[in-house]
């Protein structure tokens, strides 16, 4: 990760980006191979859910073999999300109101507009094998008839094709994630803090089938989230799915 260079290899109609990746990590390809398609069949999302994903929009899978404990993989998607908002900010003058939503969902103004499925397989000393970062940014177009509301840089005036996004996301990758390589994820705190979504708000977070309610209340060093329970408690969580009440105008009001 520190000096990472990359080798993008381009398909035309894939399954998944990350199925692709996942052999070519087993097969052993280096890390910064980046797998690039232009529409996928069976793309998937977070918790077993599918992905629609026609041509115009970006489906890219990075493969990385961090010199870090396997625990942390969790906070490198964290800096992933933070490169795709950087990169998006980068394709245009005007400043655009992007957010991170935890753990790793891209806002922008409140609708969904790219996400990450990071995938992991354990290695040697409790490092990595390898770590797949999946990338699906709504470029052109989104699903109109998701729970949740959605968007796209399109929608928002923002005109990119994936060449260009691509070209954006690898250079925020080069300049962070050898930063997280060498000091983890505490550097980041600040940053992604100032860009999150929904501090400070009652939210709801799915942990398996218990949800918990708090106030948003902080990031930890580790990129796991502190929410403040009706007892003013804080509560620490590393994984979950987290819902905030006016961040979904059109959804149901618990997450079903
Ligand atoms: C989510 O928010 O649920 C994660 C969505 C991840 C989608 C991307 S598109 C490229 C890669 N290939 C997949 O099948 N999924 C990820």
């Amino acid at each position: 990760l520190i000096g990472l260079t990359f080798d993008v290899r381009r398909y035309g109609t894939v399954g998944s980006t990350n199925d692709i990746a996942r052999e070519l990590a087993d097969a052993g390809v280096r890390e910064g191979t980046l797998v690039l398609a232009r529409e996928q069949t069976r793309g998937r999302g977070r918790h077993g859910r599918q992905w629609r994903s026609p041509a115009g929009n970006f489906y890219g899978s990075l493969i990385l073999r961090p010199d870090r404990p396997l625990a942390e993989a969790a906070s490198l998607s964290l800096v992933i999300a933070l490169a795709a908002l950087e990169a998006c900010q980068s394709l245009t003058r005007r400043e655009l109101d992007l957010t991170l939503k935890w753990p790793n969902d891209l806002m922008f103004r409140g609708g969904k507009i790219a996400g990450i499925l990071l995938e992991a397989a354990a290695g040697q000393d409790a490092r990595p094998a390898w770590v797949l970062a999946g990338l699906g940014v709504n470029l052109a177009s989104y699903p109109e008839d998701l729970p949740y509301p959605a968007t796209s840089l399109a929608e928002q005036g923002v005109a990119a094709d994936p060449e260009r996004f691509l070209e954006a996301y690898l250079a925020a990758l080069g300049r962070r994630l050898p930063e997280w390589q060498t000091d983890g994820f505490a550097p980041f705190r600040s940053t992604w803090l100032a860009h999150a979504a929904g501090l400070g708000q009652l939210a709801r977070l799915r942990v398996g089938d218990e949800i918990r309610t708090g106030k948003l209340a902080d990031l930890a060093d580790d990129g796991s989230i502190l929410l403040e329970n009706p007892m003013g408690c804080l509560e620490r969580f590393t994984a979950g799915e987290l819902f905030f009440s006016d961040l979904e105008p059109h959804g149901p009001s618990s997450p079903t």
